[in-house]
């Protein structure tokens, strides 16, 4: 390998390190890690640590109170929310898949949160976002079909009350986002909503490069 090869090798180890640093200096309790082993057998990937952590982040920075979750999984993102949110707050968590609900559920209650925190919906996104009231949410979450990801902006900008946030997991997708050679659906449909939210003047975005990537925006006043 060439020195300049090296150097590269090197600096692309470091980059991982620290990436890796990042998503372990917040640790998770038996109730998260539980969770997450639920969700990772189930094929419902969980949110990573980091990513966790920036929910939770954002959700008591704006004192969030309702909370709209599209893609429960087996409960690691919820759990993460509602650990940011009042005490009496609650979260609406949309799934298509009962038993990935069941599982969310159990996780819920192994963290300590009670049933009275979480409405939980079973159904497909798209059907039931337009059921949902009108600038009535604090915060939405998106991590359900990465294809539909440009909808759910749509829904969340209905949704959300001005000053709330949108946040979306995978928003770099397995580092394809930022390949151009990937032109698969999911891929395109993340750049897209990248875009949307990059250029939608209704917005203040940013882009945190933890787990797969979280995309937030504030919807302005
Ligand atoms: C990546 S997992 C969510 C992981 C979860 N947010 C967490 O961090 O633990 C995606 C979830 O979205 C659900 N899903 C996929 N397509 C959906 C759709 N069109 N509407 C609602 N849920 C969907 C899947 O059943 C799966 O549970």
């Amino acid at each position: 390998m060439s020195q300049a090869g090296f150097r590269e090798e090197a600096a692309i180890d470091a980059i991982s390190a620290t990436l890796a640093y990042v998503e372990e200096y917040l640790p998770e309790d038996e109730a998260l890690q539980r969770a997450r082993g639920r969700g990772q057998e189930a094929g419902a990937t969980p949110i990573s640590p980091a990513g966790g952590a920036a929910l939770r982040f954002v959700a008591t920075l704006i004192g969030a109170r309702t909370v709209v979750e599209v893609g429960s999984g087996c409960g690691v993102s919820g759990i993460w929310l509602l650990r940011g949110m009042a005490r009496d707050a609650v979260l609406t968590s949309v799934d298509v898949e009962h038993e990935n609900q069941r599982l969310a559920k159990i996780a819920y209650r192994e963290a300590g949160l009670g049933a009275s925190r979480t409405r939980m919906i079973v159904g497909r996104a798209l059907e039931v976002l337009p059921r949902l009231t009108d600038g009535a949410y604090d915060m939405v979450f998106c991590d359900a079909d990465k294809r539909e990801y440009p909808e759910y902006l749509t829904a969340a900008l209905r949704l959300l009350r001005p000053g709330g946030v949108v946040a979306f997991d995978n928003a770099l997708w397995h580092d394809r986002v930022a390949d151009p050679a990937h032109v698969d659906p999911d891929t395109e449909a993340i750049r897209e909503v990248g875009r949307l939210v990059r250029d939608d003047e209704r917005l203040v975005p940013l882009l945190l490069p933890v787990g797969d990537g979280l995309l937030c925006a504030v919807k302005r006043d």
